[in-house]
């Protein structure tokens, strides 16, 4: 039987795939608010947008993120590309035993041992963009052209989580980074300043700053050889976790950072602190990257704890939380890495700092500490009755449009009950009624539904009438 002939309870329903979702109006409003908030921020601090690839080759996240890390080792969505059309038919149907049963991608490993059996290129979608807006650079000789280079980027990231709230497979990041030759602590004081105004202008206030120095390529290695000694010894070793133990020779930067409820005495009180152990050039650094933040008024919490889970970082490191999210509270996280170009092929000298913001909690937070959730979306409902009226309904809803309001026309005539009662659903500001009555004698209606005002104005007067423009629909502030 056809599925169309099914009755509809049997009929084979899609479903968004595990950890990626929709986002729907009046939600979807709101993002768009946040990303032009974001975007007016950004480029009032001298940003230019970046657009790059959503997927690139996994060697280049490999190299940059690290391939120790947990993002790398298991949570990139990764695929093979052969060249000809002949190979790719053939990947396809090999690709296939990339998912396992429950629809889901198989680990890098696995992909891994594909690449070696299929020596084909491996690409992965981008679990975050660092590494694009730096080969980008590299790419298109960016380091030629005057100046720092300060761009930003708004886009999807994908990473195989276990999903939560607040942790999508898909998920939107905000990031901007500064590159060039110089690392002045005010680089990354202003970079950070520009995330307080934004967390600002989104009316968040319940956060918090966190920063750190993870030191340079001098003088991290010892601090990790002694942090690395303290966690061998044995009445700490035996208490940690079985993931931290066996970072204690992988990365034991990493048992910095974890979130084990009972790992957390050790790491407060019995490990040795990276700011106590930076050299002098990373130390004075720091100081100054301080004495910066409180001439922005940047107010700000220091962590020795925060070391970042990707291995590009150097000196410094920062994160916003907040309390509002729940378990995941990491609004945005970045820091200074310095050396990712060259890393990466690019010239010798180029530094780096940036950030990335995580949009669908931004959202969450914004809507927490606002409680703002619905928006009312339209301005002006048109209720037109008659076929007399229905070409000047036309003629009307285009100019109120082309005034920049949300104009809602029915494509068909509704009795004049049903029309308002759209409307209000719809939570019109305003109903313009075109009646009968109105086309006899050349004037117009118009319905305030807040307090069901009404009045009647001639067509000449409408455009006035809605001037100044209905204050912004959505976002804070209304
Ligand atoms: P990250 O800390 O991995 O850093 O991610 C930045 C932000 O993205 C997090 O603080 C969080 O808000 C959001 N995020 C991460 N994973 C998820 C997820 N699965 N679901 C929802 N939101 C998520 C980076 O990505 C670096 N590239 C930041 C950076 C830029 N460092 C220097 N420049």
């Amino acid at each position: 039987m056809s599925e169309a002939a099914k009755p509809e309870s049997e009929r084979r329903k899609f479903r968004a795939i595990k950890g990626t979702r929709d986002i729907l109006p009046p939600d979807s409003a709101l993002w768009n608010w946040f990303e032009k908030a974001a975007r007016s921020v950004m480029e009032s601090y001298n940003f230019g947008e970046i657009r790059t690839p959503i997927f690139e080759e996994t060697e280049l996240f490999a190299r940059s993120v690290g391939s120790d890390t947990d993002i790398v080792s298991k949570e990139m969505f990764t695929f093979p590309v052969v060249p000809s059309a002949h190979e790719l038919a053939l990947n396809l149907f090999e690709g296939q035993q990339q998912f396992n049963q429950e629809g889901d991608f198989v680990s890098t490993d696995d992909a891994q041992r594909f690449r070696e059996e299929k020596a084909g290129k491996l690409v992965s979608l981008r679990p975050e963009a660092t590494a694009s807006v730096c080969r980008a650079y590299i790419e298109h000789g960016m380091h030629t052209r005057a100046g720092d280079q300060k761009l930003y980027y708004i886009g999807p990231m994908f990473r195989r989580e276990r999903p939560q709230k607040g942790r999508y497979r898909q998920f939107y990041q905000i990031g901007a980074e500064v590159l060039g030759t110089s690392d002045v602590p005010a680089i990354d004081a202003e970079l950070i300043e520009m995330l307080t105004v934004l967390l600002e202008r989104c009316q968040i206030e319940k956060y918090t700053l966190l920063i750190n120095s993870i030191g340079c390529a001098d003088c991290r290695p010892k601090y990790v050889e002694l942090l690395r000694a303290k966690l061998r010894e044995p009445e700490i070793f035996s208490k940690l976790g079985a993931d931290s133990q066996r970072r204690v020779e992988t990365n034991p930067l990493r048992v910095m950072d974890s979130k084990l409820p009972e790992e957390q005495e050790i790491i407060e009180q019995k490990l040795p602190k990276i700011s106590e152990h930076l050299c002098a050039d990373c130390k004075t650094h720091y100081e100054k990257l301080k004495k910066e933040l409180k001439l922005r008024e940047v107010l700000f919490t220091e962590s020795p704890r925060l070391v970042r889970g990707l291995d590009y970082y150097m000196r410094t490191t920062f994160e916003i939380t907040s309390p509002i999210l729940g378990a995941q509270n990491a609004l945005c996280g970045g820091g200074r890495y310095d050396g990712l170009v060259e890393m990466l092929g690019g010239p010798k000298g180029i530094k780096g700092i940036g950030f990335a913001l995580g949009e669908d909690r931004f959202i969450d937070a914004i809507q927490e500490a606002k409680k703002i959730h619905a928006t009312r979306p339209v301005d002006v409902f048109v209720a037109w009755m008659g076929e007399r009226a229905y070409p000047t309904a036309v003629r009307l809803a285009r100019v109120l449009r082309g005034e920049k309001h949300t104009v809602e026309l029915p494509p068909e005539e509704t009795k004049f009950r049903k029309a308002l009662e759209r409307a209000d659903k719809m939570g019109a500001r305003y109903v313009l009624i075109i009646g009968e009555d109105e086309i006899a004698s050349d004037m117009l209606t118009i319905k305030r539904l807040a307090d069901g005002k009404q009045e009647k104005i001639s067509e000449e007067a409408l455009v006035d009438f809605f001037r100044p423009p209905v204050p912004s629909k959505e976002g804070p502030g209304n």
